[in-house]
């Protein structure tokens, strides 16, 4: 059975590894996020639907955005993650959260029954993502958003792209081959347009939004890429132990690029994708 790289995030130890990973995420895509809620159009009142919520960060934004008179429904083909977001959500007495365990390419809710949908850093994953772009065209209401956050390419996000460079070369590992699932798969505007137009959107357009990775230093992001569930430490597993301890030194050595006065500062972008039903 061939895995998925969406498959992983079922695992216990992947989801603890993960969680510890947020406080990085919110920094880095805490503004692109409220953008994505933007686009979607997500207001006081809406019925959003999050799909491949994960530990649900921007389910509680757009959660707190709607406000209490709002449903926010974060979906997830992995119990363990939705999990956390079910106890964020409780803990912060958020009661217009819920989480329901669901395949992204097949939800099993009704047609036109949401105002806005989301999904953060996921589609790329799918092994399909023009099924789950239809499929979440079908449950938000005609005239309403569908909103989309995806990497973009590999060199755009150098905090990732030296790293996978680096362990490639020592590995002898090809890149994905085009089509495949993976993090940067839909990083080239025009894929992410050409997924939404197939998937029957109109109004479709892909915005590019600067992202910034800060950690105190270089060493600081390597500890973190070594112990959270980051998909360099994942691609960093087929290297034997010698080559293993080779990458790490010249990725931290490459990364110090990025250090100046303020510490460790990479550039980064995401892709957000928004069409009109
Ligand atoms: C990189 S995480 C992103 C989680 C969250 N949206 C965020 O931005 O923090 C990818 C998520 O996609 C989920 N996933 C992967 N394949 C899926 C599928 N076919 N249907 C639904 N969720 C899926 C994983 O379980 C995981 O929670």
């Amino acid at each position: 059975m061939t895995t998925l790289p969406g498959d992983k995030y079922r695992l216990g130890e992947v989801v603890d590894r993960w969680s510890r990973g947020q406080a990085l995420r919110q920094q880095a895509y805490g503004a692109a996020s409220e953008k994505m809620l933007d686009l979607a159009n997500v207001q006081v009142g809406s019925r959003v639907l999050d799909v491949a919520a994960g530990t649900g960060e921007q389910t509680l934004l757009a959660a707190r955005r709607a406000g209490p008179s709002a449903y926010v429904l974060a979906t997830d083909i992995s119990a363990a993650m939705l999990n956390v977001a079910a106890e964020a959500a409780r803990k912060e007495g958020l009661a217009n959260v819920e989480t329901r365990i669901m395949n992204a390419e097949n939800l099993a809710l009704d047609a036109d029954s949401f105002d806005a949908v989301i999904c953060r850093n996921a589609l790329m994953l799918f092994p399909d993502p023009a099924k789950a772009l239809t499929e979440m065209r079908r449950v938000v209401r005609p005239a309403s958003k569908v909103a989309v956050m995806v990497f973009s390419a590999e060199e755009r996000n150098p905090h990732h792209g030296i790293p996978f460079a680096i362990i490639r070369r020592l590995g002898n590992i090809p890149p994905p081959a085009p089509g495949e699932p993976w993090m940067y798969a839909l990083g080239d505007p025009g894929a992410l347009e050409d997924v939404y137009s197939r998937a029957g959107f109109l109004n479709v357009s892909v915005h590019a939004v600067p992202i910034q990775r800060r950690l105190p230093s270089a060493a600081d992001v390597i500890r973190s890429m070594r112990n959270s569930a980051s998909d360099v430490s994942e691609l960093m597993s087929r290297l034997n132990d010698a080559e293993r301890e080779l990458a790490w030194a010249e990725i931290e050595q490459q990364l110090r690029q990025f250090e100046g006065p303020n510490g460790f500062e990479a550039p980064g972008e995401v892709l957000i994708g928004v069409g009109t039903k």
